[in-house]
């Protein structure tokens, strides 16, 4: 009996794979996983009921901890591409990863996704699967399906699907990001309806500022200032730095506060890996605040050279994270780097929560690069330094642009000369 693993979310896609994989590969038995990295309980429902419906043998595996401690990675490496944290990038290579054990445990000799020709995702799953020696699967991408027809043969099949889940998007959730793309919104032009915002509130008014505690580059801590600290907080301990939460924790925690106050939405063109524009809107509250903190504490603790440096490591760390690649080689150079520079990165953020944005408006670390002794304006010496030390510097600063520009200031004074016996410049009245 040939057996295929298939990724399974209950959508139309995978749902009409579920007999493509039979008919059109010819394998007998066909089994679905879900792999859980923060999605919505509907969802689980969803996937849960249409198995059942199907008959298909579903199984599900739980990652959030895996893939929360990939985005507090994320956050080490302030990683975003084109002003997206990349929520659905990094989740794909936990999520095939965790498809890939089941498949190899059930004894399967396939693997297949239902991702269209058009996205990210395909590339992002099959880099991963391609490691193995099962024959992996694109239904969707090989036979060329069209949504309608996808339809029109779940309607003749007598398949369970609802017209679609997301109603007229298509949304991807996790911990880290909500997506949602597809239909009006393919319009650049189009102006996004509230409706495909579920996690943010529109920002009003009001404010809140909350205290991130980082511990070597990673977030342990969030103190809403002015609440009381939760008595009965089953997962979290209470300490003077706020709550500890673990990982998974932390996210969702931050997205419902952060989300309150419109924290974290995007709306962008997005180049995609194939070199396709696509137009996403994204929300995430918990990713744009812990960025944003991070970077503040970076700030006031590494030195402007590090900073420098290390903008051209994340970038290369966020555009390998989009790739699904982040188990590449050089990602793990990078993060050596990375870590090194982390082990300065402790200390904590005040984020404020205003107009839809999250500023850091107060810093605080034992290792601060930073000395308000010598930076103020209100000390004429400190140790062997005076101000009037910088009057070198001052005289050699921008020396040699002096001298170029001198020597071509000459040339083009002789120029005008040669063409201009009377010595004016023609512009000179
Ligand atoms: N464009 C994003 C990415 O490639 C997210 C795509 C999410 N998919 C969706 N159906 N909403 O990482």
């Amino acid at each position: 009996m040939t057996r295929v693993a298939l990724a399974f979310s209950g959508g139309l896609d995978t749902t009409v794979c579920v007999p493509l994989l039979e008919e059109e590969y010819g394998y007998d038995d066909v089994i679905g996983v879900t792999v859980d990295v923060g999605q919505p309980a509907s969802e689980f429902e969803e996937a849960e009921e249409t198995a059942e419906a199907l008959g298909l043998e579903h199984f599900v595996v739980d990652a959030r901890a895996e893939f929360a401690q990939l985005c507090l990675e994320s956050v080490r490496a302030n990683a975003t591409y084109q002003g997206y944290p990349l929520g659905t990038a990094l989740a794909r290579p936990v999520i095939a990863n965790a498809i890939l054990e089941v498949a190899e445990e059930q004894g399967c000799t396939g693997i297949a996704h239902g991702c269209t020709g058009k996205g990210n995702d395909q590339l992002r799953f099959e880099a991963v699967w391609r490691d193995s020696d099962l024959e992996v699967i694109a239904p969707v991408r090989e036979l060329g399906l069209t949504r309608k027809w996808e339809q029109e043969y779940a309607a003749e099949k007598n398949l369970p699907v609802e017209g679609g889940s997301g109603g007229d998007w298509s949304i991807d959730t996790n911990l880290w990001s909500r997506s949602v793309e597809g239909d009006k919104l393919e319009d650049p032009n189009y102006v996004p309806p509230k409706e495909i915002y579920e996690w943010t509130n529109d920002p009003s008014s009001e404010t809140q500022e909350i205290e991130i505690s980082f511990e070597k580059g990673y977030p342990v801590a969030v103190d809403v200032l002015g609440s009381e600290a939760p008595a009965s907080q089953s997962e979290a301990s209470a300490s003077d730095d706020g709550v500890e939460y673990d990982p998974v924790d932390l996210i969702e925690h931050l997205n419902a506060v952060a989300g309150a106050y419109g924290v974290g939405r995007t709306d962008s063109m997005e180049d995609r890996m194939l070199g396709l524009k696509v137009r996403e809107n994204y929300e995430h509250p918990a990713a744009t605040t812990l960025l944003n903190a991070h970077e503040a504490l970076e700030g006031l603790v590494l030195t402007q050279e590090e900073r420098e440096f290390k903008q051209l490591i994340d970038q290369r760390w966020s555009k390998k994270g989009y790739e699904g690649l982040i188990d590449a080689p050089l990602v793990k150079a990078l993060e050596a780097f990375i870590d090194e520079t982390q082990q300065r990165v402790t200390g904590t953020v005040t984020i404020r929560f205003e107009g839809g944005q999250a500023r850091a408006v107060a810093r605080d670390s034992k290792y601060a690069a930073y000395s308000a002794e010598h930076a103020s304006f209100d000390t004429e010496t400190v140790g062997k330094i005076t101000q009037e030390d910088a009057t070198g510097v001052a005289k050699y600063h921008g020396f040699q642009r002096r001298l170029a520009n001198s020597v071509t200031a000459d040339e083009d004074e002789e120029v005008e000369l040669a063409t201009d016996g009377s010595g004016q410049r023609e512009d000179d009245d």
